[in-house]
């Protein structure tokens, strides 16, 4: 039996850990955060004092480092690195370690063998339905202005709204003219605008979604 996969894309800022927890915690199945993977490399990138763009020396980090993943927690070869994966130094380098094919691969890997291991779960990540599950039960792409995105990220963590609003765009940028696997939207995939809408019902709408697609299927 192909395990479920509840596929959740989007750009940052767009509600993609806030839904995606709440709907794995919702069916009682398991979360993966994607992107605390690229943050978790690029964490130990900068500890270790190297270039986030050195492609040989970045790719050696993704693939020798370990990443322990809990719900809301990412421990680094075996240091809590929840915290330090969202720093604004990890914020700037993420992108550049993302860009590196190998670190991708290994990556990809990673994220297969975790829904091998768990049976299915909602993954969370800019390539989840287009590139790693491309057969995923049900694709999601949440979305939302970028100045929503970036007061939410205020509300969160503080600093300036215009600031963070510029800086989510050009990471979205980057995100999304990257050569290996950009963030882009698949025809299949349900769009849900997280703008104006409460968390709940963000997450019955797509749990309402998930029932339909395996009763059709
Ligand atoms: O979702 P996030 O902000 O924690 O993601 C961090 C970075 O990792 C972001 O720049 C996009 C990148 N990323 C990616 O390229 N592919 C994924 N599946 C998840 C994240």
């Amino acid at each position: 039996m192909t395990p479920l996969v509840i596929a959740i894309d989007g750009p940052a800022g767009a509600g993609k850990s806030t839904i995606a927890k709440a709907l794995a915690r919702s069916m009682g199945i398991g979360y993966l955060d994607t992107g605390a993977m690229y943050r978790g490399v690029t964490f130990e990138v900068l500890r270790r004092g190297l270039e986030a763009t050195d492609v040989e020396a970045v790719a050696r980090v993704a693939r020798e480092v370990v990443l322990e993943q809990g719900m809301d927690s990412l421990r680094v070869n075996g240091e809590d690195a929840t915290a330090a994966i969202r720093t604004p130094a990890v914020d700037a380098a993420v992108s550049h370690v993302a860009a590196n094919s190998a670190v991708r691969e290994e990556l990809r890997e990673r994220q297969r063998k975790w829904i091998a291991e768990h049976g299915g779960g909602v993954v969370e990540g800019r390539d989840i339905g287009s590139v790693v599950f491309p057969d995923a039960t049900l694709k999601v792409y949440l979305v939302a202005s970028p100045l929503v995105r970036a007061k939410r990220r205020v509300a969160q963590h503080g600093g300036n709204v215009e600031e963070i609003a510029r800086a989510i765009t050009e990471r979205d940028q980057r995100d999304s003219s990257r050569d290996d696997s950009p963030l882009r939207q698949m025809p299949d995939a349900v769009v849900v605008d997280t703008g104006d809408r409460t968390i709940e019902d963000v997450v019955k709408h797509i749990s309402s979604l998930v029932r339909a697609t395996r009763d059709s299927s």
